[in-house]
C-alpha cells in the first residue's frame, strides 16, 4: 500500500493515472474506488513518474517519487515556439574554448539535467566520467593522432586518410584538431548489458549540450577521439571508465571563446509519407 500513496482528500477517482500508466499496473475497481497497484505488480513499475505527473489534483505519490520532489510545471516558464526554435537552432559545436577550467558545480548541474533525458525502460543507469586538464586531453589527442598516422600509413588511398591528413599536419604545427582547446571531456557510459546504451547515452549528451547553452557553456562531440578509442583498447583503459560499462561517445565541454550571431540553415529534410 505504501508503494502507491493516494491522498484520498484530493483524489477525484477520475482514472487518469490508471489510463496513463505505461505498464498498465495501476488499477481502479470502479469510479468510486481509489487507484492501486497490487503487490504482485510492484516489481513491474519502472518508476517513470507518469502517474504523479498526470494527476491534475496532486493526489498521488509513488515509492521513490514523492510529490514534494516533483515540482509543478510553471506556466511562465513554458517556451513559445519562437523561443524553442531559436534555442534549438542556436546550439553550435565549439572548436575554440576559453583557457578556463570547467566549473564543477555547473558541470554537475548539466549532468543532472541530462538525467531528465529518456532512457529505455527508464533504466537511468548511465554513469559519467569527467576527464579534466588540458595536459590530459592533449595526451588523448596525441594518441588519436598516432592512430590516424597508422591509418594513413596502412590505407593511404582510403577516404579516411584524406580526411585525417590535414588534422595530422595541423597537429605538427601546434593545432589540436582532435580535442580542440578543450580542458574537459565527459564520457557517459552504460552497463554492458544495457541493450539500448548507445541510444541512452546519445540522447543524454544531446540534452546536455542544449542545457549548456543558457549557462554559457559549449560542447563538441569528439568523433575523432572515438575512432581512436574504438581501435585502441589501451587508450580506453587509460581513461579509467567504470568497470562493466560500455562507453559510446566522448564530448568536449568548456566555455566557448567566440559568440554566434546568426542561425545557419540546414538541408531541407527528405520526408517519406506512406
Ligand atoms: C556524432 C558526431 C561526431 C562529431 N565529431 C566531431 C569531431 O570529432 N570534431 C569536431 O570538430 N566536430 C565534430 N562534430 C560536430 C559536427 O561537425 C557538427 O555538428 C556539424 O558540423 C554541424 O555544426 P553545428 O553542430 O555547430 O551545428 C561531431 C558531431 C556529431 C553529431
Amino acid at each position: 500500500m505504501d508503494f502507491l500513496r493516494i491522498d484520498e482528500t484530493k483524489c477525484k477517482q477520475d482514472g487518469i493515472c490508471a489510463a496513463e500508466c505505461p505498464r498498465r499496473i495501476i488499477t481502479q475497481k470502479d469510479d468510486k474506488s481509489f487507484p492501486e497497484i497490487s503487490e504482485a505488480d510492484e516489481a513491474k513499475c519502472m518508476a517513470c513518474g507518469h502517474c504523479v505527473a498526470v494527476c491534475p489534483h496532486g493526489a498521488l505519490s509513488m515509492k521513490g517519487l514523492d510529490i514534494k520532489d516533483c515540482p509543478e510545471i510553471e506556466k511562465d516558464l513554458v517556451l513559445s515556439w519562437g523561443q524553442a526554435e531559436q534555442f534549438l537552432r542556436s546550439r553550435r559545436s565549439i572548436r575554440w574554448f576559453k583557457d578556463k577550467a570547467m566549473d564543477r558545480k555547473t558541470l554537475e548541474r548539466l549532468i543532472k539535467t541530462a538525467c531528465y533525458a529518456p532512457t529505455a525502460s527508464n533504466a537511468q543507469n548511465l554513469q559519467w566520467t569527467v576527464i579534466q586538464g588540458r595536459d590530459r586531453l592533449e595526451r588523448l589527442s596525441r594518441a588519436t593522432i598516432h592512430w590516424m598516422e597508422r591509418v594513413i600509413a596502412a590505407h593511404p588511398d582510403a577516404p579516411a586518410a584524406g580526411y585525417f591528413r590535414p588534422v595530422v599536419d595541423g597537429w605538427a604545427t601546434g593545432n589540436d584538431g582532435i580535442l580542440r582547446t578543450a580542458q574537459t571531456l565527459i564520457v557517459p557510459s552504460a552497463p554492458r548489458e544495457n541493450a539500448n546504451g548507445l541510444v541512452d547515452v546519445s540522447i543524454a549528451l544531446a540534452y546536455l549540450e542544449l542545457a549548456a547553452l543558457p549557462l554559457g557553456v559549449g560542447t563538441c562531440w569528439a568523433g575523432l577521439l572515438r575512432g581512436a578509442m574504438l581501435a585502441t583498447p589501451e587508450l580506453v583503459e587509460s581513461m579509467g571508465l567504470p568497470e562493466g560499462h560500455t562507453w559510446f561517445y566522448p564530448m568536449m565541454i568548456g566555455y566557448p571563446k567566440f559568440k554566434y550571431y546568426r542561425l545557419p540553415e540546414r538541408n531541407t529534410p527528405v520526408i517519406h509519407y506512406k
